[in-house]
């Protein structure tokens, strides 16, 4: 059976959950369910990133403890997560003892192997990014990221021989080319290590709110250096060895653009610092950006708000959990930027999910009740939808396969348009009850089966729900992908009609 572990980033607990981390989270959520339906052993990681200076900084200023911060806002980000149907397999925090144990016996791996040593740190550092800078790469001292001074640091702290690992990361990728995707990224990560790897500071003295160095004690790990570990804490590194020989390292890391360098360079170094195989994949996403349009009064007040003001729930509760999701996943492509707009969640939401989806189930429904006695008909063997159906399927799992949901997405509404134009070719409700009508709506009926089948990764609470009124039986969600393959409505099940599932909303809210 294959194996598929998923990662989102952890997410840094100094700010509040935003709808750039749940475009990161919904995507993942949907790719582990997509290998859950197909079948796959499937692990989805997701948690929060409690350390460094950037945390406790925000606690200091909110007059709390960081521990105290940290559980506060851990909590806001899981709740985000429930509230946006993420099921995820694991929630990990970068403060549970469990991750202590793993970081010390991960980086007391590599210290053992000969790759730490004792150095003094003198350099530019930007506290948002937890990142160190150069000169040349501040914009007029500026960090390049967040456009706040990078500070001055000095230290006499641990260094990581990541100078060692140029040859090596350069071997790994020309043989792995698919380790980091698309394929810009991996140019962009290659270019980086050809341009020559200084080695990094890897522990503070300065600070004591992180992971204990064991080697020691006066000292405290860097943030960056102890959160990549998070992957290996969940699975068991130094606690389990089964499950990680389960786990690692077939496992792919969902992150943003911004942190190609530690995910790329820093990460495989590590594992082969530490005597473990790099990770099998990292697929970089862009970022959602508003265009400093206006948005809706409704959300935010007069005049345009930054991203990172926009709360998910505050999305969710206006426009639904299942049409957030689906918005965030047939958007914006996972690889390049995406342009966030109240407007564009309306435009899908009244052209894909009302207009296309909604009203096919509608239809279906209502002629299956007035001209069907409610009641399946058979599908036919030779229907032209069958054809559409097969191509969607295939597009649709091969599109997942390759971490482009918005693709399996499209194939999954080329169906449901091709199953509306069926209807509307046909018109069966202008029909006579008998076998004409039924043949048309047993037809129609598979194809909607079938597409309930397909939306099930993106629309988890839909796809339940179309399955319950088309009257099929059992969970959607333990019904696996072969199920997609035509034929399988069985003749004779009652119909219901239900309201509308996704109701027009007025653009000028
Ligand atoms: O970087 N659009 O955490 P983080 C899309 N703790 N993605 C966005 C986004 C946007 N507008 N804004 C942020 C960290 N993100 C570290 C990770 S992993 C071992 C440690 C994404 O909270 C961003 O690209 O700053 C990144 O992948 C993720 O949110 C976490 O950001
Ligand atoms: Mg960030």
């Amino acid at each position: 059976m294959a194996r598929f572990y998923i990662t989102t980033p952890i997410y840094y607990v100094n700010d509040a959950p935003h709808v750039g981390h749940a475009y990161c989270t919904v995507n993942a959520d949907a790719l582990a369910r997509w290998h859950r339906q197909r079948g796959d052993e499937t692990y989805f990681l997701t948690g929060t990133d409690e350390h460094g200076q950037k945390v406790a900084d925000a606690a200091a200023a909110n007059g709390v403890s960081p521990q105290e911060w940290t559980d506060r806002y851990s909590a806001r980000f899981r709740a985000a997560w429930d509230d946006l149907d993420i099921a995820y397999d694991d929630y990990i925090r970068t403060t549970e003892d469990r991750h202590a144990t793993t970081v010390q016996k991960f980086l007391g791996a590599i210290y053992d192997n000969g790759y730490i040593y004792k150095g003094s740190y003198r350099g530019l550092y930007c506290v948002s990014c937890e990142d160190y800078y150069t000169a040349e790469a501040l914009h007029e001292g500026n960090c390049p990221v967040h456009g706040r001074p990078a500070v001055e640091m000095e230290e006499e702290n641990w260094f990581f021989r990541l100078s060692a690992f140029e040859d090596k990361l350069l071997e790994w990728y020309g043989a792995h080319p698919q380790a980091t995707t698309p394929d810009t990224k991996r140019n962009e990560a290659v270019a980086f290590i050809r341009g020559g790897l200084r080695d990094i500071s890897i522990t503070r003295r300065s600070l004591t709110w992180g992971v204990r160095v064991p080697w020691d004690s006066d000292q405290v790990f860097y943030v960056w250096y102890d959160a990549l570990v998070n992957y290996l804490t969940a699975i068991g590194y130094g606690t389990d060895d089964a499950k990680l020989a389960t786990w690692w390292p077939s496992v792919h890391h969902l992150i943003g653009k911004e942190i190609i360098r530690f995910h790329c360079v820093w990460w495989p170094a590590m594992c082969m610092a530490a005597g473990i195989e790099p990770p099998q994949h990292v697929h970089v996403h862009g970022w959602l950006l508003v265009g400093g349009q206006k948005l809706s009064k409704t959300m935010a007040g007069e005049g345009a708000v930054r991203l990172t003001d926009i709360a998910p729930q505050s999305l969710t509760a206006e426009y639904g959990v299942d049409p957030v999701r689906y918005y965030l996943l047939r958007d914006t492509p996972l690889g390049t930027d995406g342009d966030f707009s109240l407007e564009g969640i309306i435009s899908r939401y009244n052209t894909d999910l009302a207009n296309n989806l909604g009203n096919l189930v509608a239809r279906v429904a209502t002629v299956v009740g007035s001209k069907c006695g409610g009641v399946s008909p058979a599908s036919r063997d030779d229907s032209p939808l069958r054809i559409e159906s097969a191509a969607a399927v295939t597009t649709a799992a091969a599109a997942w396969e390759d971490f482009a949901p918005h693709a399996a997405l499209e194939a999954t509404w080329r169906l449901i348009g091709a199953t509306n134009a069926y209807l509307e070719q046909h018109a069966p409700w202008k029909m006579e009850p008998g076998p004409e009508v039924a043949a048309v709506m047993g037809d129609a009926l598979e194809a909607l089966r079938i597409i309930t089948l397909l939306i099930v990764p993106a629309m988890p609470s839909t796809a339940r729900e179309i399955w319950r009124r088309l009257g099929l039986t059992g969970d959607v969600h333990d019904v696996g992908w072969e199920a997609t393959s035509w034929g399988g409505f069985p003749v004779g099940v009652s119909v219901t009609k239900g309201e509308p599932l996704f109701p027009r909303i007025s653009s000028d809210s």
